[in-house]
Formats: C-alpha cells, structure tokens, sequence
C-alpha cells in the first residue's frame, strides 16, 4: 500500500531523515519507533507530501505521490498531528469537518458522521460547540482521532497520538484504540517514542536513530533476533515486559495444561499476547481463563499460575535451542 523507496531529507548538513526504504502492507499498522530527533514526524509528513524529500520516491497504492496534486492526496490520508494540532479558533465541531467541507459534503452527511465518530470514540456530542482548550488532554486526543477519521480515508498517518496522556489515560484509549473498527480496515503509520506503546499496537516497528532505520521487524524480532547493538540495548531496560507483549498465548499453547473448569468467565483467543491475558486475570474475580484456538475447536482453561509456569517452560525452551 505504501512504499518508501531510498527516501532522503536533508537540511544543509543535518541529515534528518538519510536513504530509508520500507514497505506498509494493506491493513497494516507499522510503528515508526525512536528517541526525539530521530527522523520520524519528518519521514510521516514526507509521505502526505507536508515534507518533499530532498531524494528518493514515495509510492501509495503504486501511484508516485509526486505525481499528484498535494490537496487531492492529503484528502485521502487521515493525519492526527503531533501534539493533535486542532485549530485553537475553531470549534470542536469545525476542527472535525475540515476535510469533508473541502470535500463539499452536504450537512446532513457531516452530522451523520460526526455523531456517529463521537459515539465510537466515546466523545459527548455537548463538546462540538467547546474550543479544543476547554477539553482535556485526552478528549483534544480523541477529537484530533475524529477529524482524521471523518472522510474514511484508507490510509491514516498519526504522529504520537496518545502522546500527552498520563500512563492509565493512555492505555485506556490505546486499549479503545486497538477495538476501534474503523481502524481495522485502514493502512496505518504511526509515530511513537514509547516502546511499550508501540509493542502493544504496531504490527511490525520500523526503529530509527539518527535518521536511518535500524531494523525493521514485528516486536518478537525485534526482541528475539536484534539486528545490531543499538537494537538490544534500545529494548533492554524494558525487556521483561516486552517479551510478555510479543509472545502470543499459541506460542505457548503446548505448554498449557488440558484443564476444564466451569469458573472460567473470560475467553480469550490464542493470538492475545501473554501480558494482555495476565491483565485479564483479576483477583478475586476472575481465576480462570479459558483459551481458544481460532479456527478449532479447541479450548483450554488455565490459571494465572499455569500460565506463568507455561511461559517460563517456552523461555527455557527457547534458551535450549540457542
Ligand atoms: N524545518 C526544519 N529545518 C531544519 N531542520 C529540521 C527541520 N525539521 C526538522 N529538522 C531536524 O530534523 C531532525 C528530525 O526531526 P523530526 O521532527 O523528524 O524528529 P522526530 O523523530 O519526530 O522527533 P520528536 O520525537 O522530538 O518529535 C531533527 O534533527 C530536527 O532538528
Ligand atoms: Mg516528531
């Protein structure tokens, strides 16, 4: 869907962003992943053209997105900014119709529209008439979500979406974010500093440093087959938790005991990573979990215990075959 090919921006000597090359599949969503400075808001905005690369070609769908005026290709890219980027002046209601407006949707259309993105994204319809200051963090966030939104475009670029939030806010909406249907069928790129974030939502991350790209792999790897130092130590303070995001349930699925109990209440597939099902489990209330093999029909109950037991017989496995 997307394709970077040799892609360079310089400013005098500051190489910003230096010969990168990568490919965004359809439905993807790939995590551009490094420290401030690194080259990533530069590279998202060369690919909606706010930048032009000083080398190198940007295809979208096959079509050299030089090729084409910038209007016409903005309307068909979603883009939540850095920093959401709402216009202080105007309303929520009119920062969210920007594109259709230019698009020339009639009213009626516009409202459908908008009610219906705000029901999703769990925003009150009493906002439309606020400016973005009178909102929260986290609701400026979500509006920002909308406006991107709006014109269902296929392809949505979003630089550090959930970047201003507190840690709890933030896994609240990424959690929302990861459900949200809409984003389902889009191609995403998304700018990220934080490495938990972007192993909990990308499909693949692309990681940078000083306007190059490192490596380029999904999360389990990036963890499990580094393609340098940088890499390694980029991950290593946070290791143990991302290993627990980037192993999925069926990785350890032969290793889960064939126990049935009528307790379990909740269910999860077997592509849910291990740190999402240690989250489902609530003391107290939830004991068991049962697990399913999409596809089959097979199921298997565990507990929380059984389920670290499980993961540390994969880890030895693992340390085995090395
Ligand atoms: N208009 C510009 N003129 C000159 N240098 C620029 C310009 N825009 C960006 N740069 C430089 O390009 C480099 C990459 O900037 P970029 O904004 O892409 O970083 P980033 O990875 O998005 O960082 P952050 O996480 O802080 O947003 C930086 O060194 C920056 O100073
Ligand atoms: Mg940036």
């Amino acid at each position: 869907m997307i394709s970077v090919q040799q892609v360079s921006k310089h400013y005098g000597t500051n190489r910003a962003v230096n010969n990168i090359s990568f490919e965004v599949a359809e439905h993807e969503n790939l995590v551009l992943l490094g420290t401030s400075g690194c080259g990533k808001t530069t590279t998202l905005k060369m690919i909606n053209r706010l930048i032009e690369p000083t080398r190198g070609q940007i295809l979208i769908a096959g079509q050299d997105v030089t090729r084409q005026p910038a209007e016409l290709l903005r309307r068909n890219i979603g883009y939540v900014l850095q920093n959401n980027g709402l216009f202080p002046h105007y309303t929520v209601a009119e920062n969210i119709a920007i594109v259709p407006r230019l698009l020339k949707w009639d009213d009626a259309r516009i409202q459908n529209r908008m009610h219906e993105l705000l029901e999703k994204l769990h925003l009150s319809a009493a906002f439309l008439k606020l400016y973005p200051q009178q909102l929260s963090g986290g609701q400026q966030q979500r509006v920002g979500l909308a406006r991107a939104l709006m014109a269902d475009a296929p392809v949505l670029l979003m630089d550090e979406p959930f970047g201003a939030l507190d840690t709890i806010t933030r896994s609240k909406i990424q959690a929302e974010f990861k459900d949200l249907d809409e984003l389902q069928r889009k191609t995403i790129v998304m700018v990220t500093h934080d490495v938990q974030e972007a192993f909990e939502l990308g499909n693949r991350i692309c990681l940078m440093d000083q306007g190059a790209i490192m490596q380029i792999g999904t999360p389990a790897e990036l963890l499990f087959k580094p393609a340098n130092k940088f890499v390694r130590e980029f991950l290593q303070a946070q290791r143990l938790q991302l290993e627990l995001k980037a192993v999925l349930l069926q990785q350890v699925w032969d290793n889960l005991p064939t126990t049935t109990s009528t307790e379990a209440i909740k269910v999860l597939p077997a592509d849910t990573s291990i740190w999402a099902a240690m989250e489902s489990f609530e003391a107290g209330v939830v004991k068991f979990i049962t697990v399913t093999k999409p596809g089959t029909d097979q199921a298997k109950t565990i507990t929380f215990d059984q389920l670290m037991a499980a993961y540390h017989q994969y880890q030895n496995n693992l340390q085995h075959h090395e």
